[in-house]
């Protein structure tokens, strides 16, 4: 079965032809980081205009790269939640009209659960290897989540943050060092120049529960900034680069800490079969070493180009799904605040 799936929930248009849930045939990612870079996160309305403009040569493109018609496609998957509205509304209204006119299945995907089938792109297999129950690390700009998949589409979660999402600590923590959006490879790339260690952060606890907290390390890496300026004005780019680098590895080591210990406790207690990671943060090199060499389970992590927001995770999903049931949701909605279980 060959699908389409299209992801427009955040700042990226994502179109993809995935074979059988697992074979990528071509994945377009039409980025708008230049566009939201200056304002330091993304801005609304600009993004859900660019998604207008951006996918029918998207769409245009994987059509082209795999010699496909739309008559050659078996279904359409899109994403309608969690995300932006204006965002989703594009994808969504795309994909129903082109269903609609070709008579196409049609699947809504939740987002969350686009990330976790990324785990199943490429040719890897968990459905035979290692087998359920799985627990999943969502890590991304908008969740940072702890998800038990004990079967396709069958999920419990057992944890999320309190307050801000680990891509949104990288994020933040970037612009506090007056770097650009997305934050999360310019802290991993300034990490990776330094040139010794600091004092470590302390990694954050939520007393009696699973549950991640992300906004204090941000505070504390204010705070550890602005006790390193020459001055009183706030102006990173007073503090020598060495420095800075050193820092930005404390910081980085922080956030990854949390989520490694956090996973392999809760899949030791689950006694799961293994763990996915996965969401824009599981690009991170420190974050995939980790959790390979502390975890006593089977990790799988996507390729990078598959953890940040893509379609072909829309089209994987999907697959799972129509292959039991075969759906036509031409009157399906966006729903912004869309949750897992
Ligand atoms: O999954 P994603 O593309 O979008 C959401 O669903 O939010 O994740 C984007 C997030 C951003 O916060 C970005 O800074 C982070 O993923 N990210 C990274 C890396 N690449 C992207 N964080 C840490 N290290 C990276 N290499
Ligand atoms: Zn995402």
């Amino acid at each position: 079965m060959k699908i389409l799936g299209i992801e427009t929930s955040c700042d990226d248009t994502g179109v993809a032809i995935v074979e059988d849930g697992r074979n990528c045939l071509s994945n377009i990612i039409s980025s708008q980081e230049e566009m939201h870079s200056k304002y330091g996160g993304i801005v609304p309305e600009m993004a859900s205009r660019q998604h207008l403009l951006s996918i029918v040569p998207a769409v245009s493109s994987v059509l082209e790269n795999t010699g496909m018609e739309f008559d050659d496609l078996d279904a359409v998957a899109v994403t309608h939640g969690p995300g932006l509205a204006g965002s989703l509304l594009v994808g969504v209204n795309f994909a129903k009209g082109i269903a609609f006119s070709k008579n196409m299945m049609m699947a809504s995907i939740n987002h969350l659960e686009g990330h976790i089938y990324s785990a199943w792109l490429g040719g890897k297999d968990p459905e035979i290897d290692p087998g359920f129950p799985l627990l999943c690390l969502i890590a991304s700009g908008g969740h940072t989540e702890l998800v038990l998949m004990k079967d396709h589409g069958e999920y419990e979660t057992l944890a999320r943050t309190r307050d801000d999402a680990v891509g949104e600590a990288f994020d933040k923590g970037a612009r506090l060092f007056g770097m650009g959006f997305p934050g999360g490879p310019e802290i991993e790339r300034l990490a990776s120049r330094a040139i010794g260690s600091e004092t470590k952060f302390t990694r954050p606890v939520v007393k009696n529960s699973l549950d991640f907290s992300f906004s204090g390390l941000k505070t504390a890496l204010l705070r550890r900034l602005e006790m390193k300026m020459p001055s009183a004005e706030f102006d990173p780019g007073d503090i020598p680069f060495g420095l800075k680098a050193n820092i930005a590895k404390e910081y980085q080591d922080a956030l990854v800490d949390s989520l490694v210990s956090r996973t392999v406790k809760v899949a030791k207690n689950k006694n799961v079969k293994g763990i996915i990671v996965c969401g824009g943060v599981a690009a991170n090199s420190l974050l995939r070493d980790k959790m390979g060499s502390e975890s006593p389970f089977p990790v799988i992590i996507p390729e990078k180009k598959y953890c940040t927001d893509n379609g072909a995770m829309i089209g994987a999903a999907a697959w799972y799904k129509l292959r039991v049931n075969p759906e036509y949701q031409w009157a399906m909605d966006i729903i912004p605040s869309l949750r897992l279980n």
